[in-house]
């Protein structure tokens, strides 16, 4: 603890809902880890979301965009709310600062914990790795002869070589770190043409890497994954099939609650931004009942990302102890029952 203390500057964006509420508890874990493993937080208060577009009109100027993206890690609690017409904040905020910043991999992780009811066969420990930046969300498509009989929108999938080449190569690294399992997930006998690039290049990075690449439509994999989840350890897919296949691998685990994840920049030439998989939740913001466990979990993904494993696995650890307990009733009793494991950790060690 003592030398030269290292230093992070991470943007914190509690967004919406429970955003605040779950954050600031992951925040104060991070700055106890912080202490306990010899580096500082600097943190950069960003309070945007639904009250600040209601009160300025704007979601996200270019100037944060650009503070933002001079970070070390942004932090973000869940973004979207009642007040404001759906796709707002999340095209305007959450999309946004994911292509903007090229946070092109979405990490998700999901595995079943000791003490969290799960559903479905229980040997399920996997990664989703999702596109991030393409696909079904760039936003390619449009409506031409609105409000008459004729009325017609497109949506289109977009998908280029060089971005799911990169994606996929984030994947296959990270299978050679597991298990060395690579299982492409997508929908390749009916999206012919995507489906028949993400196979080309999923079989010639697997070939190149030595990897075993197993191939899973996507319908098929949301019933193996509740049937025969152990089939899976990587699971790299597109956009819009990886953002619905990680809310099942989330229920399958115990719930919204306590999923994980990273928007990343894997070649770090910018900052990566870590969210709970959760949305805002109003319906219980407020309440003072969120679980801050996806949050926690998910700042145990930056503390990896930033150089802390050490950080990172026993913040995880912690969790995962008090959740082997039986967890706690409400946010506050999760942030002290985490506190007080975290500072076990470091007396066990
Ligand atoms: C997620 C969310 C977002 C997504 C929404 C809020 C835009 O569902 O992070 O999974 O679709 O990616
Ligand atoms: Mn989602």
């Amino acid at each position: 603890m003592e030398g030269n203390v290292r230093s992070y500057l991470i943007a914190h964006l509690p967004g919406d809902g429970i955003g605040p509420e779950v954050t600031a508890v992951a925040r104060d874990l991070v700055d106890q880890a912080g202490k306990q493993h010899g580096f500082s937080i600097e943190w950069l208060h960003c309070p945007l979301g639904s009250q600040h577009y209601l009160r300025t009109g704007e979601v996200l100027s270019d100037e944060i965009l650009n503070d933002l993206g001079k970070t070390d890690a942004i932090f973000l609690g869940a973004v979207g709310s009642p007040s404001v017409p759906p796709g707002v904040l999340e095209r305007g905020l959450l999309l946004r600062l994911r292509f903007e910043l090229d946070l092109y991999v979405n990490l998700r992780p999901a595995k079943q914990r000791a003490g969290v009811d799960a559903v479905g066969a229980d040997n399920l420990d996997l990664v989703v790795v999702r596109e991030n930046t393409e696909g079904l969300y760039a936003g390619a498509g449009g409506i031409v002869h609105r409000g008459t009989a004729f009325e017609t929108a497109t949506e289109e999938s977009l998908n280029t070589r060089a971005g799911v080449e990169r994606c996929i190569r984030y994947a296959a690294g990270l299978a050679k770190r597991r298990s060395g399992k690579l299982t492409l997930v997508h929908k390749t006998n009916v999206l012919v043409h995507a489906g028949s690039l993400w196979k080309r290049v999923a079989d010639q990075v697997a070939a190149e890497q030595g990897l075993q690449l197993d191939y899973c439509h996507v319908d098929a994999a949301c019933l193996y994954m509740v049937s025969d989840p152990g089939r899976f350890d990587v699971i790299v897919t597109d956009n819009l099939f990886g953002d619905i296949i990680t809310d099942l691998a989330a229920a399958l685990t115990g719930g919204l609650g306590l999923s994980a994840s990273g928007n990343l920049n894997p070649d770090k030439t910018g900052p990566s931004m870590f969210e709970p998989v959760h949305g805002s939740a109003p319906d219980i913001a407020g309440t003072g009942k969120a679980n801050p466990v996806g949050a926690v979990l998910s700042a145990a993904l930056m503390l990896d990302h930033l150089g802390e494993p050490k950080a990172a696995a026993e913040l995880e650890g912690a969790a995962d102890a008090v959740l082997a307990k039986g967890g706690a009733a409400s946010t506050q009793a999760w942030a002290e029952a985490l506190a007080a494991q975290l500072a076990h950790s470091e007396v066990a060690r």
